[in-house]
């Protein structure tokens, strides 16, 4: 296992809110190695003793896990600091060369516009040297050219097979559950395809709004920021066919082999199958919030639905509705398959045209559980006509208690070298074409930028793209004919 972690963006949110506190909960659970240690690293002129004190404050504040104040002073020593320009080679070499004899994954989080220099530094410093790993934050580059650039510049310096590009979706146990339901199951394999699946929806909307990021948001927006990445990730687990083994190429194959059948968007398609949003003044939990107001005159937007289509031989003609915004009625993430309608309907309570289709949801976030939609008798009358009524059959596991948050496991898995839930090279650039696809769709076919307001669910012609019961104004309609 590997000993040293250097932690570039030391002093960021992601850093602070998320990769501080699950490697603490790593201490905390006897999961780091005795010796390991942490080299805090980032532009701010701290020294260790300040940079600690930081780390002390936020361990402090409250949050689900109060951590033990001795498991905090423990893992405070394992912490230093260094300033370092990430934009200078030098600079990052000079600030990690004292530990390259030790067993080092660097930790990337940072913009990706860095990526390059820090490499070349940690490369300069001896520190990608094997047996030396790599970890990168999302999203790698703005558009497909920029990824396969840092790809290839980053490929130079270090093998593919001790890179670790994270989708932090994929550290998610519910997200992992996808994979286990699928292929666990004969029941859900034998209808998964074109012949008994209608549809797809995949929602993540957040009721959070844009800020504290809007430097790195005005240049990103909704789909470059959770398209791109979150939803497409769990676009391929949903729609991949069956790896060979859970070796993590094999699983990685299957998810390239979708991302590349993913139907480029043309600017029909996007003015017929897409909804670009901006979220307004609205309210959030009952306390008003500002609209979003990007720092330039950047158009960007802070919700997408868009229809994508799979062109192989499972998913012919099936549609994937995907759909995230930020600022949005409730924070869910929820993959809804709806089965076709019954092939010949017998019943008159109700009529073919009033029966509900079957359908399984799948609730990622905030609680995670399993519902299946079915139409059944019971709740009818005892004697006479056989009356039809929607059930719909909870299974919830209840076992998510103490489940570690994505980080963690993430963690865990590249210091043990395992890649399954990490992002190949071919596996991003498959997913930024497709994204480059919808960005010059939109251009192309002057789809508008519409404002929603705050607390909704979105503006009002996304309604389609939602699953039902997610938007009370018209369920259910027609994407177009989608
Ligand atoms: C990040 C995005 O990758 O995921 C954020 O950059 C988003 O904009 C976040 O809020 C959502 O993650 P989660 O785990 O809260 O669903």
């Amino acid at each position: 296992m590997h000993d040293t972690l250097l932690l570039f963006g030391a002093t960021g949110d992601l850093a602070q809110r998320y990769l501080f506190p699950s490697l603490l909960r790593l201490q905390e659970d006897g999961l780091l190695p005795e010796d390991f240690r942490i080299r805090a690293l980032a532009l701010s002129p701290h020294d260790t003793d300040k940079f600690r004190g930081i780390l002390r404050e936020r361990f402090a504040q409250p949050g689900p896990r109060v951590p033990d104040p001795a498991q905090v002073e423990a893992f405070l020593q394992r912490v230093d600091y260094r300033s370092v320009d990430m934009r200078d080679p030098e600079s990052v070499a000079a600030a990690v060369r004292d530990l390259v004899s030790r067993r080092c994954v660097s930790y990337l989080s940072i913009p990706p516009g860095l990526y390059v220099s820090t490499c070349q530094g940690l490369a300069l410093g001896g520190a990608l040297e094997a047996p030396a790993r790599l970890m990168l934050e999302k999203p790698i580059g703005h558009d497909l050219a920029s990824a396969r650039e840092i790809n290839a510049t980053i490929g130079r310096l270090i093998d593919e097979d001790r890179i670790f590009r994270i989708d932090h979706y994929l550290g998610k146990a519910a997200v992992q559950n996808l994979l286990a339901l699928r292929f666990g199951n004969t029941l859900l394999e034998a209808v998964w395809n074109r012949n008994y699946i209608d549809s797809v929806h995949i929602l993540v909307s957040e009721s959070e709004g844009v800020d504290g990021r809007n430097a790195y948001y005005a240049r990103s927006g909704a789909l470059r920021d959770m398209v791109q990445s979150h939803i497409l990730q769990l676009l391929c687990l949903v729609a991949m066919e069956p790896p060979s083994s859970l070796e993590a190429d094999r699983i990685r194959d299957e998810k390239v082999k979708v991302l590349r059948a993913l139907r480029p968007l043309g600017p029909a398609d996007a003015r017929r199958h897409s909804v670009r949003g901006r979220y307004g003044a609205g309210t959030i939990n009952g306390a008003p919030v500002p609209a979003y107001a990007p720092p330039d005159d950047s158009d960007v937007e802070t919700f997408v639905a868009v229809t994508a289509h799979i062109d192989n031989w499972r998913w012919a003609g099936v549609p994937f509705h995907l759909c995230t915004g930020k600022r949005m009625a409730e924070r869910s993430t929820v993959v809804t398959v709806t089965l076709k309608p019954v092939t010949h309907w017998l019943f008159e309570h109700p009529d073919r045209d009033n029966a509900v289709p079957n359908r399984l949801i799948f609730r990622l976030q905030p609680q995670e559980d399993i519902e299946l939609g079915l139409m059944s008798s019971l709740a009818g009358p005892e004697w006479g006509t056989l009356e039809l009524h929607p059930l719909e059959l909870e299974l919830s596991s209840q076992t998510g208690q103490n489940r570690r948050i994505a980080y963690e496991r993430l963690f865990l898995d590249a210091l043990h070298g395992n890649h399954a839930l990490f992002v190949r090279n071919d596996e991003v650039e498959a997913a930024w074409a497709w994204i480059d696809s919808v960005v010059n769709a939109w251009r192309e076919g002057g789809v508008p930028l519409q404002t929603y307001p705050a607390g909704s669910w979105g503006p009002e012609n996304a309604s389609c793209f939602l699953p039902a019961r997610f938007d009370a104004r018209s369920q259910p309609a027609p994407c177009h004919g989608a």
